[in-house]
């Protein structure tokens, strides 16, 4: 398999590490040539270039990776698509809606992989918890939320909504696997106007399931965490904790029938089952190679991924209209 990869700046690497060993890394594009020049000499066997079509040109090149900065990837991933290669794009491959219908339309077309780099969609912990749900092991899942909250990185060029919410927001419609028909956000832009810094979402499921996300870079807690209630157990996984990613809590509300329908609540064991230390990336790169090989359900990867852009889509339209409600600095 010949990979080409774009973008060699903070994540790109980390591609290119993986892809190197699982793969043939074959191209690498980087605008900038400082980029390039850093990585010359650790990639003896790859060709590098400033311009993404001479890559594409290369009738050998199977598939093409691309890591650059948001605004970018859906026209690179529709010119890759355009000659061909199947696609790794990271997340998200879209910032609109219809732009991500039209990358999915056309790998669809041409029989594509168009995988969106959802990295903790290969996250053991996160498996764990779907396969804790799939197995009915928590009852009838009620309720999702998501805490990822620091202090800092302050981002001026994107809102928490889409730099830290894209995780939460694939981990939880991977979860709860409907499209919401409810999607509301509100934020505060407190240290860069028009840039939220301060996001609370809130998605209904055709189901009834709920789902919430805390997301914020202005917070004394530093938190990684999702939470899943379930009507037998509820489960948590934080990936701050080394040992103790995922806690599975038996606890649960019940009704006894002799005291008339009123709720009590049950407290029992609590388990922390073991998870693998393998790297997400490294299984995430894998599940790529694996669907361009033709293994597995290459149509669900790319549908996946367009049910996050929808929602992200429909989340930024509510915090749009309650940033005019807002207006003002308070800082
Ligand atoms: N999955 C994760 O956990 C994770 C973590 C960090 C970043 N990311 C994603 O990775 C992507 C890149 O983020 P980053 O932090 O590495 O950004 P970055 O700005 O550090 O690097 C982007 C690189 O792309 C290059 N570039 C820009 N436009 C180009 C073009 N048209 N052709 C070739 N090269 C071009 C730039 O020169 C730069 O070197 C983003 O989509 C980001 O969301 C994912």
């Amino acid at each position: 398999m010949r990979v080409g990869l774009a973008g060699l700046g903070y994540w790109g690497p980390n591609l290119a590490r993986n892809f190197d060993e699982l793969a043939d890394l074959v191209w690498l594009c980087d605008a900038d040539p400082a980029a390039r020049e850093t990585y010359a000499a650790r990639y003896p066997k790859a060709r590098f270039t400033s311009d993404f079509a001479e890559m594409l040109a290369d009738p050998g090149l199977d598939a093409v990776v691309v890591a650059t900065p948001v605004p970018t990837h859906y026209e690179l991933a529709r010119r890759a698509l355009g000659a061909g290669k199947h696609v790794l794009v990271e997340k998200p491959p879209a910032m609109r809606a219809t732009e991500m219908d039209e990358l999915v339309r056309l790998a669809e077309e041409r029989d594509l992989v168009l995988m969106p780099g959802h990295l903790l969609l290969y996250h053991p912990g996160v498996l764990k918890l779907k396969e804790l749900i799939d197995a009915g092991e928590l009852g009838e899942v009620l309720c999702v939320y998501g805490n990822r909250q620091n202090l800092g990185i302050v981002r001026t060029n994107e809102n928490a909504l889409w730099s830290l919410g894209v995780h939460d927001l694939s981990v939880i419609l991977y979860l709860i696997d409907e499209e919401p028909v409810e999607a509301i956000a509100h934020g505060r832009d407190f240290l860069t106007s028009g840039v939220e810094d301060v996001v609370f979402c809130y998605l209904r499921f055709p189901s009834g399931k709920i789902a919430h996300m805390h997301l914020s870079w202005l917070d004394p807690h530093k938190m990684r965490r999702l939470t899943v209630v379930g009507s037998e157990k509820m489960v948590v996984f934080d990936d701050m904790e080394l040992e103790r990613k995922v806690t599975v809590y038996h606890k649960a509300p019940w009704k006894r029938a002799e005291t008339y329908g009123e709720w009590q609540t049950r407290s029992g064991d609590i388990h922390i089952p073991k998870i693998a230390t393998d790297e997400p990336l490294k299984l995430e790169c894998r599940h790529f190679l694996r669907l361009v090989s033709g293994d597995g359900d290459r149509r669900k990867v790319a549908h996946d991924g367009a049910m996050v852009v929808g929602a992200l889509e429909r989340l930024t339209e509510s915090l749009r209209s309650s940033r005019i409600a807002n207006a003002g600095q308070l800082v």
